[in-house]
């Protein structure tokens, strides 16, 4: 597709783009046409990931602390400076410090609320202030946002707060024409869940509740951000885009292994 895409003439921003999911949304947003800057916590990670996306002057690395202000301006400035314009956004940039409420560290809340949190706050806000009509930010949220996992305390009140994020600013951004989403990614196999991923019983236990019957992909949510930020998009704002195989739509009953068995399940038959 590339420069004759959905996404042809427009300009925005991946953040912790070097890996994962990240790296997956920023792929797929160029090829259909738009220009990116994709940032990371290092220049060389930055670098990095250009390298890979291959877009050539399509692509501006930067390194940019999602949690820092001044980091986060940058981004946008270079953005407008790079490419003349901003039309959308991506806040994808997350880390997880895995522990439960009782023995979370203060250090380890305060770590995941600034980047899994205040990261989205500072990107919309910033984007908020120069984007014009048609402007389209999306947050990378998570299904821990409404079904929490336990030992993932912080993450998960972090990911619910960028739910509440997305809804509160596309109330207050929708007269100027920006439209505010997240997308809620179940279980995705990369960096951040290669312990689960790669150890047997653990997989199998999320496997065993992912209807779909496989562990998501990058490419999966980057569909959904690629339709959000699209025009095909336009009038959908505040929404919460889950991607997870239907692991959190409910639950389905195992077949029943006998006749007596299928009388006793819920006294169907
Ligand atoms: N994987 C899943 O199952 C899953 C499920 C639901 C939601 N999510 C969310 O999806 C997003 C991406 O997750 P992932 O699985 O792709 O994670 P990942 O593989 O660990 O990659 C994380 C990305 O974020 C960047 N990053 C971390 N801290 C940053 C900071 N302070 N400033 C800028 N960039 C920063 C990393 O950059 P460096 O390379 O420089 O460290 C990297 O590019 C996160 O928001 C995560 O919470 C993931």
């Amino acid at each position: 597709m590339g420069e004759r895409g959905r996404l042809a003439g427009r300009a925005g921003i991946v953040t912790g783009a070097s890996r994962g999911i990240g790296l997956g949304i920023a792929r797929r947003l160029l090829d259909e046409g738009a220009r990116l800057v994709v940032t990371a916590t290092t220049q060389e990670a930055a670098d990095r990931a250009a390298a890979a996306l291959d877009a050539g002057d399509r692509v501006v690395a930067l390194a940019s602390d999602a949690a820092r202000r001044a980091d986060v301006a940058a981004a946008v400035q270079a953005c407008r400076t790079a490419f003349g314009r901003l039309d959308l956004a991506v806040a994808n940039a997350g880390i997880e410090r895995p522990a439960r409420l009782i023995d979370v560290t203060d250090a380890d809340w305060d770590a995941v609320m600034d980047v899994d949190l205040r990261g989205p706050f500072l990107l919309t806000q910033e984007c908020a202030r120069v984007m014009g009509d048609g402007g389209r930010i999306v947050l990378v949220a998570s299904t821990n946002a409404f079904a929490p996992e336990g030992g993932s305390f912080a993450y998960n009140v972090a990911k619910a707060g960028v739910v509440g994020l997305a809804r509160a600013a596309a109330i207050e951004l929708a007269p100027s024409g920006i439209t505010v989403n997240a997308v809620g990614p179940g279980l995705v196999a990369t960096d951040m869940t290669a312990s689960v991923v790669s150890e047997a019983s653990t997989s199998a236990w999320y496997l065993d509740r992912i209807p779909a019957g496989r562990f998501g992909r990058p490419g999966d949510v980057a569909g959904a951000v690629a339709f959000l930020v699209s025009d095909d998009a336009g009038w959908i704002t505040g929404h919460h885009l889950v991607v997870d195989g239907g692991q959190t739509v409910g639950l389905d009953l195992p077949e029943p292994a006998s006749e007596e068995q299928s009388v006793s399940i819920g006294g169907r038959s």
